[in-house]
C-alpha cells in the first residue's frame, strides 16, 4: 500500500521530567443536562439546565430508574426532515479547543421500543450520525465526544433529523469543556475536528477513568486482560502534550517475552476503503522498569503491517507517539516487535484513536451577525433559527438561500405566512447580497427600514402586515427594484415621487392610508 509520507507523518514525544506546577486540576466548561428545569449536582459538578441554552424543542420525562440524575430528562425536538435545533453555548473563546460530548439515554419518551436515528452538527458540520439502537437495547447510555476549534465567541451544537429518523430526536446531556491548546495540537483545527473512535486504558479493569484522575474529563475504557498494578513508575503525565491521565500508565498490556505483542485496537471495525477516512492516533508508553541495561525495553511498532516508528526505547518516564492523519479501515492491529537490542518485551498503556471530520464551510460572518439582529426584533422567529444560516447546506435555515462560491452570502429571505411579529430590523440592510426579500402575510409592524444599501434588490413582498408610517424615501435609490408590495398595511403619508418614475411594479393599494398617487404617465 502506498501512502504519502506527509500523510504518515510521525511524532515522538520524550517526557520532561519535571510536573508543571502551575497545573490547574479544575475542570472548565459546561454542563448542561438537557430538558431539566433546575440545576442538580452530580458527579463532582453542578448541571445546569438547558433554559438559556437552547430556544425549541419541549422537556421530557424519561420512564424509569436511570444510573445517573442527567439521564431522567430529556429536551426533545420536533421531528422535520433537515431543520435543525441548536444549543448555543457561550461565551467560547475564539481559537480555543474545546471537548464536545453529548450523551444520550432515550428512555423510551417517544413510546416506540427503539430510539429515532438521526444527525448531530456542531458549527457548520455534521458531526456525526447519532445511532443508539444497540446500546439502548442492551441498557446502556450512548455519547460521542469531538474536538473543535471555536471560530467564534459562540459554539453550537445542533441534533437535526435525516431521512432515517423515525421519531423525535432527544438530547440528554451537553458538555463542553476548555482543553489546554497543548492537547492533540498538532491537528489542523481550522480544517478539521476530531470524532473520537476509541480511547483506552490498556490493562485495566475498572470502571471508565475520568475526572479528576483525567482533568478534561475524557473517559478511558477498560481494555485487555488486567495486568495488576504497576507502582515501579514514575510518570509525569503533565509533560506529555496530551496531558493524559497518569493513572494510565499504571497497567499495561505487555509480554515479558523477547516476542511480538499483537493487539486488535480498536476493538471495532473501521468503515471500508472508500470512506477514505484518516485518524489521528496516539500511543502510550512507559517502561515498569526503572532503566538499566537489564530492563531494556526497544521496539517497533506497526499499525497493519506498515510501519509506525522504529525502535522506541520505553523509559519509565513515559513517551507517547501520534500520527496527525493515518489511514485506516476494516479492523487494526497494532505490533509492537522487540529489537535485538532489547532484554524485556514490549509493552502499550494506552490509546487513542480520532477520525479526523473535514470543517464544512461557514456563512460570511458579517450576513451571521445581521441575521442574528433580525431575528431579535421578531417576535417568534423560525424555531430552526439557530446555528450556522447557510450550513450544514441541507440544514440551511427556513426560509433563506444562499450563494454558492466562497463567500457565502445569505441572498434572499422568504418569511411569507409565517405568523411573525414584532419589527423588521434595520440590520436587515447590511444583509447586503440580498435579492429579494418576502415578508408578506405577516404581522410584522413598526416602520420600513432603509432598504437603500442592499444595492442588488429586486423583489420586496411587505404585503398583509402592520408595518406604520411613511413609505421610506430611499427605496427609490434601489437601482435594481422591480418589484415592490406594500398593500394591506397601516402606511400612511405621501408615495415617494422616486417610486413613480421608474418600471417598478408597485402595489400600495387597498389597505393604506397614502395620499393617492398621480395616475401613471
Ligand atoms: C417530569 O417530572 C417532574 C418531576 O418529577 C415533573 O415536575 C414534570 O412535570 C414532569 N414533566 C413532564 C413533561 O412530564
Ligand atoms: C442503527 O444501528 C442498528 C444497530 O447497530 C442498525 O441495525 C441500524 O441499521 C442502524 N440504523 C441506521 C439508520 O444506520
Ligand atoms: C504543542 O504544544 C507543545 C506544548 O505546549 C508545544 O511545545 C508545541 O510546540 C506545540 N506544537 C504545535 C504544533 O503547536
Ligand atoms: C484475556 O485472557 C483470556 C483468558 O485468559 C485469553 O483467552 C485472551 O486472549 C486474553 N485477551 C487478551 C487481549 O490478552
Ligand atoms: C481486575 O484485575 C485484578 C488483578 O488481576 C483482579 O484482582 C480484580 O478482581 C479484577 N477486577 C475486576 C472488576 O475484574
Ligand atoms: C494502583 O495502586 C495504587 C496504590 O495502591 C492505587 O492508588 C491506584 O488506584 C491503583 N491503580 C489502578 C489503575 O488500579
Ligand atoms: C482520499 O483523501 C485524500 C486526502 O484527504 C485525497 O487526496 C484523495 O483524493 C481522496 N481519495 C478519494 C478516492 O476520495
Ligand atoms: C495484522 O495486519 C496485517 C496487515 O493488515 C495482516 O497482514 C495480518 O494478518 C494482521 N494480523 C492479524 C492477526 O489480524
Ligand atoms: C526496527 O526499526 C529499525 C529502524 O527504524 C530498523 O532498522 C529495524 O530493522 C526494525 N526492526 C525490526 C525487528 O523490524
Ligand atoms: C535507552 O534509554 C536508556 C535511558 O533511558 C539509555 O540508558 C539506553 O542507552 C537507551 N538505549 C538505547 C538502545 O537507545
Ligand atoms: C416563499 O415561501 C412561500 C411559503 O413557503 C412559498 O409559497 C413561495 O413560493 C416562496 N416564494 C419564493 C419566491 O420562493
Ligand atoms: C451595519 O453594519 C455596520 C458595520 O458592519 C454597523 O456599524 C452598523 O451598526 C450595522 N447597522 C445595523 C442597522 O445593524
Amino acid at each position: 500500500m502506498a501512502i504519502s509520507s506527509s500523510a504518515m507523518a510521525l511524532f515522538l514525544f520524550l517526557l520532561l521530567c519535571f510536573s508543571f506546577f502551575s497545573l490547574s486540576h479544575s475542570l472548565r466548561g459546561f454542563f448542561i443536562d438537557c430538558g431539566s428545569t433546575s440545576p442538580t449536582t452530580h458527579g463532582g459538578r453542578t448541571w445546569q439546565s438547558d433554559d438559556g441554552f437552547v430556544f425549541s424543542g419541549i422537556n421530557k420525562n424519561v420512564t424509569g430508574p436511570v444510573l445517573d440524575p442527567t439521564l431522567s430528562t430529556v429536551r426533545s425536538f420536533p421531528r422535520v426532515l433537515n431543520r435543525k435545533f441548536c444549543y448555543v453555548v457561550r461565551p467560547v473563546f475564539r481559537t480555543r479547543r474545546y471537548m464536545v460530548r453529548t450523551t444520550y439515554y432515550y428512555g423510551g419518551v417517544n413510546g416506540l421500543d427503539s430510539p429515532p436515528v438521526f444527525d448531530q452538527i456542531v458549527d457548520g458540520t455534521v458531526w456525526s450520525i447519532v445511532n443508539t439502537t444497540e446500546d439502548y437495547a442492551l441498557g446502556l447510555t450512548s455519547y460521542y465526544e469531538g474536538i473543535f476549534e471555536a471560530k467564534a465567541r459562540t459554539m453550537t451544537v445542533c441534533i437535526g433529523s435525516n431521512m432515517y429518523t423515525d421519531s423525535d430526536p432527544f438530547l440528554s446531556a451537553l458538555e463542553v469543556v476548555t482543553l489546554e491548546n497543548s492537547l492533540y495540537n498538532t491537528t489542523d483545527f481550522n480544517n478539521y475536528g476530531l470524532r473520537l473512535v476509541a480511547r483506552h486504558s490498556f490493562g485495566y479493569n475498572g470502571s471508565n477513568l475520568r475526572h479528576p484522575d483525567d482533568q478534561f474529563d475524557r473517559f478511558w475504557q477498560p481494555f485487555g486482560n488486567s495486568s495488576g498494578n504497576v507502582t515501579s513508575r514514575t510518570v509525569s503525565a503533565s509533560g506529555i502534550w496530551n496531558l493524559p491521565p497518569s493513572k494510565i500508565f499504571e497497567t499495561e498490556l505487555k509480554t515479558d517475552k523477547l516476542e511480538p505483542l499483537e493487539l486488535n485496537w480498536p476493538p471495532i471495525s473501521l468503515p471500508g476503503p472508500e470512506s477514505n477516512f484518516t485518524y489521528y492516533i496516539a500511543l502510550y508508553f512507559a517502561n515498569d522498569h526503572a532503566s538499566s541495561s537489564d530492563n531494556l525495553r526497544v521496539f517497533n511498532i506497526s499499525v497493519n503491517g506498515i510501519k509506525y516508528y522504529g525502535d522506541l526505547n520505553a523509559s519509565s518516564a513515559g513517551h507517547v507517539v501520534f500520527a496527525s492523519q493515518w489511514p485506516l479501515h476494516g479492523l487494526t492491529n497494532i505490533t509492537l516487535t522487540p529489537s535485538p537490542l532489547s532484554k524485556l518485551g514490549p509493552l502499550i498503556n494506552g490509546g487513542e484513536l480520532f477520525h479526523l471530520v473535514s470543517l464544512g464551510e461557514r456563512t460570511h460572518a458579517k450576513d451571521v451577525v445581521n441575521l442574528e439582529r433580525v431575528k431579535e426584533s421578531l417576535k417568534n422567529p423560525p424555531p430552526d433559527w439557530n446555528g450556522d444560516p447557510c450550513f450544514p447546506h441541507e440544514y440551511r435555515w427556513t426560509g433563506i438561500t444562499c450563494s454558492g462560491g466562497s463567500r457565502n452570502r445569505v441572498v434572499t429571505l422568504n418569511l411569507t405566512n409565517m405568523d411573525l411579529s414584532g419589527s423588521l430590523s434595520p440590520s436587515i440592510a447590511n444583509l447586503t447580497a440580498l435579492s429579494g426579500i418576502w415578508l408578506g402575510n405577516n404581522s410584522l409592524s413598526g416602520t420600513i427600514p432603509d432598504l437603500s444599501p442592499l444595492k442588488l434588490l429586486e423583489i420586496v413582498h411587505l404585503q398583509d402586515n402592520n408595518f406604520s408610517g411613511e413609505i421610506p424615501l430611499s427605496l427609490g435609490n434601489i437601482p435594481r427594484l422591480r418589484e415592490l408590495f406594500l398593500y394591506n398595511n397601516n402606511l400612511a403619508g405621501e408615495v415617494p415621487q422616486s417610486l413613480l418614475n421608474k418600471q417598478l411594479n408597485l402595489r400600495i393599494f387597498p389597505g393604506n392610508h397614502l395620499l393617492a398617487p398621480p395616475p401613471p404617465a
